[in-house]
């Protein structure tokens, strides 16, 4: 076969093609994908969820990773999309720097800038639990007038309502502890409850009351395989839900994708994420 034959030239320009769509590919996972921030709007209808709170808005944050220096832009894409949503409550699930604490300050710096009537509520995650002490953590989320909580829980007031959110501490990077978490709830009270690892819906249900359990950890996979949407990286406590919704009899899980990055900071087909949450009532 001559080198001119015309199979040789579509091979060639096959091999082209496709090396062409993998470095595009591959530069968007590493240059554009990582700010690529999407709001995902979700309605979850909850099984004692009150009908004077029907079309009640979350706005759920997680996995935040911030770097300084690299996530500017990311980080005023998600301000300015909780202030445009102007949600009833904000919900964070921990996670929020990658390994150095020095950069919480400036993290809580941008958290200043969003609001919500009912306030935010904020819980651990594994990273933050592995590098930060439980004080440094309470100190700098709560200077960003956010109500953290780690194995802990409070009840929110609303039109004559009562919702209860437990929030537990890492199951990797500290202790669970859901007996105390959930101290302070009323029987037949909704409960939304702050778990960072995924995975613990197994435990908690169904010896704990949930309505919803929102978290993260995952990163919904950070790249997957477009398409098919198979995220091959599996993180511990993150194997059985690795994003989205799902359900157990009356107890609900929303994971989300997250916000930032771990390892490099990279992202494919699984951008960056904040979750609103429309809660319903039934029918
Ligand atoms: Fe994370």
């Amino acid at each position: 076969m001559s080198s001119h034959s015309p199979i040789k030239k579509f091979s060639r320009r096959a091999s082209l093609g496709m090396l062409a769509a993998g470095t595009t590919s591959t530069a968007w996972a590493f240059l554009g994908e990582p700010d690529h921030l999407t709001v995902t709007r979700k309605d979850f209808t909850l099984h004692n969820w009150p009908t004077a709170l029907d079309g009640f808005r979350i706005a759920h944050l997680t996995d935040l990773h911030y770097r300084p220096g690299d996530d500017e832009e990311l980080f005023e894409k998600v301000i300015a999309a909780v202030k445009k949503e102007a949600p009833d409550l904000i919900l964070i699930t921990g996670d929020y720097i990658i390994k150095d604490p020095s950069s919480l300050p400036e993290l809580c710096a941008k958290l200043k800038d969003i609001s919500a009537p009912h306030g935010i509520i904020a819980s651990p995650g594994n990273h933050d639990r592995w590098h930060c002490s439980p004080g440094q953590l309470l100190k700098h989320i709560e200077s960003a007038g956010i109500n953290y909580l780690q194995n802990d829980g409070t009840t929110l007031h609303i039109k004559g309502e009562r919702i209860f959110i437990p929030a537990l501490d890492s199951i990797w990077g500290g202790h669970i502890n859901p007996a105390r978490a959930w101290k302070g709830h009323r029987k037949g009270d909704p409960v939304i409850a702050l778990v960072h690892e995924p995975d613990v819906f197994d435990q908690l249900h169904p010896e704990r009351p949930i309505s919803l359990q929102l978290s993260g950890h995952t990163h919904g996979g950070q790249c997957r395989v477009p398409l098919i949407g198979y995220a091959p990286a599996k993180v511990r406590y993150g194997r059985n839900y690795i994003y989205g919704d799902f359900q157990k009899n009356d107890a609900q899980l929303w994971v989300g994708r997250g916000i930032g990055t771990v390892g490099l900071r990279v992202r494919f087909s699984c951008a960056p994420e904040v979750s609103l949450l429309t809660m319903r009532a039934p029918s």
